[in-house]
């Protein structure tokens, strides 16, 4: 079958998309409303995109009225995010957290989830991720109703277990975030692992 996702098939453009380019990483993004609250919400649009610097987008669409998501509003206004990742023993309150709630309503305190203070942005970290990457807003860019926003990552915290103390490295063995898969409720674990070294 052949899709024509700027004419006749423009409205299967996102589940076609979103069921094929699988699996995504999750940011389970962290950012401050102007009332002080935080707001806790769950973008598969997410990757890293290079590393000098480090850069990171995720990119909220807009709401069926036009209007911006509460995360692409407040990473706007502040500057700053912070991107949560999600193992698997968090996935249902990830998910929960996407729920729509008023402007201003904070997920954080309405499942319950424990914060810790970031160290050079103001939006806090979700205690039990097994990693986060505080994010300074470098731009946006505007591409139809889609919002990219593009992150500097300024510090990373990982749980000592997760992370190879003399080498740097990520214990793969170890650290098993949640893929999203086709939508809207597909999931997978990442623990089925293979390494393929490269040519040398
Ligand atoms: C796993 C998962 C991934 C999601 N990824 C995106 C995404 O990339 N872009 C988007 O606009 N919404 C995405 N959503 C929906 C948002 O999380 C949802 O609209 C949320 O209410 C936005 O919250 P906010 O208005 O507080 O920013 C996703 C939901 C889930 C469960």
């Amino acid at each position: 079958m052949e899709l024509d996702l700027l004419g006749t098939h423009a409205d299967r453009a996102y589940p076609i998309l979103a069921g094929l380019v699988v699996p995504r990483p999750i940011a389970w993004v962290t950012t401050l409303h102007e009332n002080g609250t935080v707001n806790a919400s769950p973008f598969s649009f997410f990757n890293v995109f290079g590393d000098d610097p480090p850069l990171v987008i995720f990119a909220p669409g807009d709401r069926d009225d036009g209007t911006p998501k509460d995360s692409a509003r407040n990473a706007k206004r502040t500057g700053e995010f912070v991107v949560n990742l999600v193992s698997p023993d968090l996935a249902e309150v990830m998910v929960r957290t996407s729920a729509a709630h008023p402007p201003g309503v904070s997920e954080t305190e309405h499942e319950g989830l424990a914060t810790l203070p970031s160290s050079v942005v103001a939006p806090p970290r979700l205690a039990a991720a097994p990693a986060a990457l505080e994010c300074k807003v470098h731009s946006i860019q505007e591409i139809g109703s889609n919002r990219l926003i593009l992150g500097i990552v300024h510090r990373v915290h990982v749980r000592d277990e997760l992370i190879d103390p003399a080498t740097l490295r990520i214990r793969q063995e170890h650290y098993h975030p949640v893929g999203r898969m086709a939508v809207p409720d597909w999931y997978c674990r990442t623990a089925d692992l293979f390494e393929l070294p490269r040519p040398r």
